[in-house]
């Protein structure tokens, strides 16, 4: 069942950037991807780390802390050492504002 929380205002996550929120107490890194804003689950499937501590490159979330890539839309991971891939999340933008489905 969809549980929509409103995270941060589009202003907030630039293109090219990762930002760090909370919904409803759940860890969740924004992406934005060219103008498209991306939700995932915000730990590392390696060893758990922030992956809003990382950057944004291209498509891919890149965690700063063993180098391990996501997919920033999907969750897919991309590369070693990470063998799992992050939680993605559903996202609308409302008038301005960035909503995250946490279902
Ligand atoms: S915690 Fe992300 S690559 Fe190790």
């Amino acid at each position: 069942m969809a549980h929509w929380v409103r995270v941060a205002a589009e202003g907030d996550c630039p293109v090219g950037q990762l930002k760090g929120v909370v919904a409803d107490g759940i860890p969740v890194v924004l992406a934005n991807v060219d103008g498209t804003v991306c939700a995932l689950r915000d730990r590392c499937s390696h060893d758990e780390y922030p992956l809003s501590d990382g950057e944004l490159d291209g498509s891919h979330v890149v965690c700063r802390y063993h180098g391990a890539r996501f997919e920033a839309c999907s969750g897919a991971r991309k590369a070693l050492p990470a063998v799992r891939p992050v939680q993605a999340f559903p996202v609308e933008i409302r008038d301005g504002q960035i909503w995250v489905d946490t279902g």
